[in-house]
């Protein structure tokens, strides 16, 4: 009768873990093993007043209580010692601590990550991440898209329609198109628009077609350099682009015949120009969304991130904001000039000569801007403007 019973018994510590226990005991000393010494220090004393913990063992568990979500950092405390949980969960949702530090210099002290906000596509997160989600989902991919969209469709164009040659013959008589004050306005301001918009495509996207051939150091340095480069020429742009404005706006007013030119999309496609004005309605959207509206946008929001404007306080929110608005403006703008250059350089016999030297031949302003021409040949514009001499050469091919 005893051996079952003492069966039973094995089966049943078995089952209930003593087995494990009984078997991770050291195998019995033998006989000649001294006993240690009653003496000896606890081998893995933990020291300090914080001691790891499995925190599935800890109990009572912190989320047993039912205001877990609400307890401050000390109740936590009481329950798991160390567990600063409540804190960071109040810092990350932009709760403003206190700071010594006077408002009026230091309106951010006291917080560290700022309050949720759900800025245009992103979700409501805190600020900063949500102004990261902005960048990074929308502004970066959608904004290189739009500007290779457009370098890819000049291509295009430029490839199957080739550049807009003069059909007449040259005649050799010059018309002067632009002062010499005209032309520099223009190009300190193209000057100054290329070294920001060289540098501005490098800081937004450098890192995906720069940084892999040049490694972190040289792009680091670099994006360095143009950054502050970028930030010193936004002022000079700035100046030149109101002077731009003022020199151009007189002959960038609408006339008749600009919503013809528009239907008609300036004969681009047709080859057969159609007659405008000094500036043809192209142009004329190009000054007014480009120069004017887009240049007010940029500008303001650049000289807002330069932190150039007396009076605003340069919070974080702030500066996220001048930031999107700047790098949607700038986007848009960049996608226009590249039009403008492209017209402006390869795209169009003639035009660059007129900007470089002042002066287009007369079979070019009568092919471009026939009402323009036409005005001067009637003397109600002066084919010369200013003291400076046309250039002796014809007008290069
Ligand atoms: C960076 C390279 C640039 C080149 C190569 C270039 C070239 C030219 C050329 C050749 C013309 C004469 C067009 C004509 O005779 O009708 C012109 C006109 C003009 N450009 Fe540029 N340009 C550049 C950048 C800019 C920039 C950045 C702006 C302003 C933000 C600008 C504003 C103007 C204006 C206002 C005119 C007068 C025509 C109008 O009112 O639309 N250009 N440009």
């Amino acid at each position: 009768m005893q051996r079952p019973s003492r069966i039973l018994a094995a089966l049943f510590f078995v089952a209930s873990g003593w087995s494990a226990a009984v078997l991770a005991q050291p195998a019995a000393a033998p006989a000649t093993t001294p006993a240690p010494a009653a003496t000896a220090p606890a081998a893995a004393a933990p020291s300090g007043g914080i001691q790891s913990a499995n925190i599935f063992e800890v109990k009572p568990e912190a989320s047993a209580d039912p205001k877990y979500a609400e307890q401050t950092n000390g109740e936590r405390a009481r329950v798991q010692p160390g567990n600063n949980a409540p804190m960071w969960r109040q810092v990350g949702t932009g709760v403003t601590g206190y700071s010594s530090l006077p408002k009026s210099e230091a309106p951010e002290a006291g917080n560290l990550i700022q309050p949720f906000v759900q800025y245009p596509g992103s979700r409501l997160t805190n600020a900063g991440e949500a102004w990261r989600q902005v960048r990074d989902n929308w502004l970066i991919p959608y904004g290189g898209s739009l500007l290779l969209i457009v370098i890819g469709a000049i291509a295009l164009f430029y490839l199957g329609k080739g550049r807009i040659n003069l059909h007449g013959a040259e005649t050799g008589r010059k018309i002067e198109r632009f002062t010499p004050f005209e032309r520099s306005a223009h190009w300190s301001n193209a000057i100054a628009f290329s070294i920001l918009a060289i540098s501005g495509i490098v800081m937004a996207f450098g890192k995906f077609f720069l940084l892999p051939i040049m490694g972190a150091t040289l792009f680091g340095w670099l994006t360095y350099v143009l950054k502050t480069m970028h930030n010193f020429a936004g002022p000079l742009f700035a100046v030149s682009l109101v002077i731009v404005f003022f020199t151009f706006v007189r002959d960038n007013l609408p006339s008749r015949g600009d919503i013809g030119w528009l239907l008609k999309g300036g004969g681009l496609l047709s080859g057969k120009e159609v007659p405008s004005h000094r500036f043809n309605a192209g142009e004329k959207l190009l000054f007014w969304g480009g120069v004017f509206l887009l240049g007010l946008i940029v500008v303001g929001s650049g000289l807002v991130l330069d932190k150039l404007v007396p009076g605003l306080l340069y919070v974080r929110d702030t500066m996220q904001v001048a930031h999107m608005v700047h790098a949607v403006a700038t986007v848009l703008m960049m996608a226009l000039f590249i039009g403008h250059i492209y017209l402006g350089t390869i795209g169009m016999q003639g035009a660059y000569d007129g900007m470089k030297t002042g002066y287009v031949d007369e079979t070019w302003a009568k092919e471009h801007h026939e009402y323009w021409y036409d005005d001067v040949k009637a003397g109600k514009i002066p084919a010369q403007r200013s003291e400076s001499a046309p250039p002796s050469q014809t007008v290069q091919a």
